[in-house]
């Protein structure tokens, strides 16, 4: 990303110049609602990214310019400073819970900017909380490990913006290797990182243009229907304490105990702990057809049990599969945002091109396309 506009700004609103941090977005191949189920994702970080200029101030206010947006924020870094803005919020929430860990910070500095597309679903709320989680620690030698840096910008979400997310995105952000996916365990927290570098396949995502940035309520209500279904399960086999533990054969001996919804949504998430390591072996084998053919089942399963799709992006993965994509899904949260592709070379350009305007005749928004570049994570640059 080209940083001159965020150089000048800094340089205008605080004249001597901070140094530069950047953190990704991410895509996940396989592996979507099951981080917080303690089981796997599959992620990877990409080549769109926030970047911060960050100088520490000596004084104990935090002033903030959110170059995009053209906004400003002043703050404390006292639970009672809360900024208004939300774009604040997360940087406030990650200064937050660093002193929550004992780490001491001071007022700072800052200009921000970045290409991750908002409300796509490539993890842009964590690409930020990221890069101020990676900066303050980088700039204030606090030693604080990469997993828990991952983990304040979890935190940040739970407490200060109301969204339980799981651990995959900042995981990615902090973590992502150009080039690389990541498998994580999300139970033991054990991580493998897998090049990925199919040959004569591309990954491309299409942006359905739908905004998912009202979704945080049914996202916490999918959460709970997880926990609903453990609880249920754990009465009878006190070893299960996420669904990851859990087998469809104990899922039906609580059926008549749980709600219809609930039980739709845990045999979702029961299906997808399986798919997961499905692609993994079959990753290891070079067979595609295998890990696109998972990637339906994921989406059907994200559409018709977990109801986190919406019609576009449905019309997408239906139009993808008739085009003859090797895989396809929703990718992420869900409830707009984009799917993820897997696509041979060979079809690529037919099948943008196809999208573009059969997207456009139906829904009469243009979707946009990016190409996944798998990249390094959190740094200074
Ligand atoms: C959001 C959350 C993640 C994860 C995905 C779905 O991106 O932040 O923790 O749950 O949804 O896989």
């Amino acid at each position: 990303m080209d940083t001159t506009q965020i150089r000048s700004k800094f340089a205008e609103l605080y004249g001597e110049p901070g140094i530069l941090f950047t953190s990704p977005g991410r895509i996940n191949l396989i592996g979507e609602h099951t981080d917080y189920n303690g089981a796997f994702v599959f992620p990877g970080a990409v080549d769109k990214a926030m970047v911060a200029e960050i100088r520490l101030s000596g004084t104990d206010r935090v002033r903030a310019y959110a170059l995009d947006l053209g906004e400003s924020a002043e703050f404390g870094l006292r639970e009672e400073d809360a900024p208004e803005q939300s774009w604040a919020r997360y940087i406030f929430g990650v200064c937050r819970e660093i002193q929550k860990r004992g780490g001491k910070i001071g007022g700072f500095d800052t200009v921000f900017a970045g290409d991750v597309p908002l409300g796509a679903g490539m993890s842009s709320s964590a690409a930020l909380e990221s890069t101020f989680a990676f900066a303050l620690n980088d700039l204030y030698h606090l030693g604080i490990e990469k997993m828990e840096l991952a983990k304040i910008g979890q935190a940040t979400e739970h407490n200060y913006i109301g969204v339980k997310c799981g651990i995959m995105d900042q995981f990615a952000s902090v973590f992502g290797q150009a080039g690389k996916l990541i498998r994580l365990d999300c139970k033991s927290m054990e991580y493998e990182y897998h090049p990925f570098d199919p040959k004569g396949y591309r990954l491309l995502l299409v942006d359905s243009v739908v905004k998912h940035e009202l979704a945080s309520s049914a996202y916490n209500k999918r959460r709970e229907s997880c926990e609903a279904a453990v609880a249920a399960i754990a009465k009878r086999h006190p070893e299960v304490k996420f669904l990851r533990d859990a087998s469809f054969a104990m899922l039906d001996e609580v059926k008549a105990e749980i709600s219809e919804e609930d039980y739709k949504r845990a045999s979702y998430v029961i299906g997808e702990v399986d798919r997961v390591l499905a692609v993994c072996e079959a990753l290891d084998k070079g067979d595609y057809e295998t890990v696109g053919q998972k990637m339906y089942e994921t989406h059907h399963g994200m559409s018709k049990l977990y109801e986190v799709s919406c019609e576009e992006l449905d019309f997408l993965n239906d139009l993808a599969k008739e085009l003859g994509v090797t895989g396809s899904r929703v990718m992420g949260g869900g409830f707009g945002g984009c799917t993820i592709n897997l696509i041979k070379d060979e079809l690529y350009d037919r099948f943008v091109a196809e999208a573009k305007s059969r997207y456009e005749a139906k829904y009469g928004r243009t979707p946009k396309f990016y190409d996944v570049v798998i990249s390094d994570g959190s740094r200074r640059l």
